[in-house]
C-alpha cells in the first residue's frame, strides 16, 4: 500500500474509528490466499470456531477456523502478512498504539452460518486493539448476503460485504458487529493487532 493510503486509514482510525479500503492487495495474491484457505477446509483443516470457554460448535457463530503462523507464513500468507505488518508499524508510528504484534485467522462461513453481534474486546483487559478484517470472496454479489454489520456510535449500522481485496477495520473495544448469513460459502482472514497483556513479559 502507498504511504497516501495508509495515511487515509490512519485519518479514519483516529477519527471515526474504523474505515473500509479496496486492494490491500493485489489481485492474484487475493486468489492465492483464497485457493489456499478452499484448499485447507476441502482437506479438513480448518476446526469449528469456539467462543470464550464453550466446548461444543456454538449457534451465535458458525465458522470453521484455522490460526496463521505469523512467524512462518506460507507463501500465500507473504505478502498479506507484510502488508498487515506495514500497516501495524504506522499506526504505531502514528497514532502511538503500542502494538505489538498480529494474530489472524482464516475463517470459512459455510451458507446460513453467522456470528451473532460481538465485541472482539470483550473485557478490560483484553490486548486485542484494532480488528482487520479481509475478504477473499471474488464476484460477491448484495444477494448473496454475508455482510459484516458494524455498529456505529450514533445507533446506525454500515453493511460491508465480503468481496474478495476489500479489507474493513475498526478498534476492536469500540464496535459490536455480526456476520450475517450467505447464501454461498463465505471466506476471509480475522486478523488483530495486539498490545502487551497486562503483566506479560513480551
Ligand atoms: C470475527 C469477525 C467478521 C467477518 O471473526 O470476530 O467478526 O466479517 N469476523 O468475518
Ligand atoms: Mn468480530
Amino acid at each position: 500500500m502507498d504511504p497516501a493510503r495508509i495515511d487515509a486509514v490512519i485519518d479514519a482510525l483516529a477519527g471515526e474509528g474504523w474505515c473500509v479500503f479496496e486492494d490491500l492487495l493485489p489481485g492474484a495474491a487475493t486468489a492465492a490466499l483464497a485457493g489456499e484457505c478452499a484448499a485447507l477446509h476441502a482437506s479438513g483443516e480448518l476446526t469449528a470456531a469456539r467462543i470464550g470457554r464453550e466446548k461444543v460448535a456454538s449457534t451465535l457463530r458458525g465458522d470453521h477456523t484455522r490460526w496463521f503462523e505469523m512467524d512462518a507464513p506460507t507463501a500465500a500468507q507473504q505478502p498479506y502478512v507484510e502488508a498487515l505488518e506495514a500497516l501495524r508499524l504506522a499506526f504505531n508510528r502514528s497514532l502511538m498504539l503500542g502494538l505489538v504484534e498480529s494474530e489472524a485467522h482464516y475463517a470459512v462461513y459455510p451458507p446460513g452460518a453467522r456470528y451473532a453481534r460481538h465485541l472482539d474486546q470483550p473485557r478490560q483487559l483484553e490486548a486485542r486493539v484494532v480488528s482487520a478484517v479481509y475478504y477473499l470472496n471474488a464476484d460477491w454479489r448484495a444477494e448473496d448476503g454475508g455482510a459484516l454489520r458494524l455498529y456505529l456510535d450514533d445507533g446506525s449500522h454500515h453493511d460491508v460485504l465480503p468481496q474478495a481485496g476489500r479489507m474493513v477495520l475498526f478498534l476492536s473495544s469500540r464496535f459490536e458487529h455480526e456476520v450475517l448469513p450467505a447464501t454461498r460459502e463465505r471466506m476471509s482472514i480475522a486478523c488483530w493487532m495486539r498490545r502487551r497483556e497486562p503483566g506479560s513479559l513480551i
